[in-house]
């Protein structure tokens, strides 16, 4: 059965179409003091796997709680998927007296599960830290579906050197372009993003810029200023995880992108494309 978190109700709902998996009924309540309650309403459960993006703190407790309640119910095996790991990008204590965060939160994971699964990672390292077996799955390929089929000399490229892969994937599944990456500073302490272009050339190409996650927005809208000064036609950014926090959309639809297109591991507008079925295909 799957078990999902109230964040992640339409990717529990693909999940369970791609596997023929019932989709458990859950109920999401809060006390008067705000404190959440979850309630999983079937009972005779063989195994579970609950799904849950951890977007939020009421997100992770939910999960916590979802777990509880199954064993409570039960159930011997549990698999948890994460379609987006939240803290995952705290993968190290940058300053002095900062904790690993997502250390962290995947301690606390681990006590309610047999094994994990999460859907392209900041980094996989951050699967060590959890308690049980971690799998990273790598679903980009997925981001080619919604891409036009006539790009110009198309260039895939990501904002910084860890996210080449990304395009690279994303290239392939496509079918032909090339792929190059630019420079990322970010200053920690103001947040402020400078991107170091490098030599590729964009006049007259169509852009895909790929990245794992758009935030705030600021890595991808520097990445397009640049391109927009070095005359690229089009330009689509494309990403896993479209957190899209705050003004995100707006910064990107000024700086004159053509689309934004993510997944269903967090749910938004722009979750054009299922990485479901990938997943499916990974689950014991
Ligand atoms: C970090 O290196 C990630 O890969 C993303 O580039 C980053 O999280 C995007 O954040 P923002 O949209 O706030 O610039």
């Amino acid at each position: 059965m799957i078990v999902s978190g109230s964040a992640t109700q339409a990717f529990a709902a693909a999940l369970a179409r791609a596997t023929g998996e019932p989709l458990g009924r859950v109920q999401y309540e809060r006390f008067p003091d705000g404190e959440l309650q979850v309630r999983v309403e079937d009972a005779d459960i063989d195994r579970a796997v609950v799904v849950a993006s951890t977007v939020s703190s009421d997100a992770h407790i939910e999960l916590l709680q979802l777990q509880d309640a199954v064993r409570e119910a039960g159930v011997d095996d549990v698999t948890t998927v994460l379609p987006y790991m939240g803290y995952a990008r705290q993968d190290r204590a940058f300053r002095p007296g900062e904790p690993v965060s997502s250390r962290a939160v995947a301690r606390a994971i681990s006590t309610g599960t047999d094994r994990v699964l999460t859907v392209n990672p900041h980094e996989d390292r951050v699967c060590d830290y959890f308690d049980v077996p971690a799998t990273s799955i790598d679903a980009a390929s997925v981001l080619a579906d919604p891409l036009p089929a006539d790009l110009e000399d198309p260039l895939f490229l990501s904002p910084d050197e860890g996210a080449i892969d990304l395009a690279e994937t994303v290239r392939d599944a496509y079918g032909r372009g090339a792929t190059d990456y630019f420079v990322k500073e970010r200053d920690y302490d103001t947040g402020e993003i400078e991107i170091e272009p490098n030599d590729a050339t964009c006049d007259g190409r169509d852009v895909v810029l790929t990245d794992d996650i758009i935030a705030t927005g600021s890595t991808m809208s520097e990445s397009v200023a640049v391109l927009n000064d070095r005359g690229a036609a089009r330009v689509y950014v494309s990403c896993v995880h479209p957190l899209l926090a705050s003004n995100a959309v707006t910064k990107l639809s000024a700086a004159g992108v053509e689309a934004i297109y993510g997944t269903d591991t967090i749910e938004r507008s722009v979750s054009d494309v299922s990485v479901a079925p990938v997943v499916a295909e990974k689950l014991p």
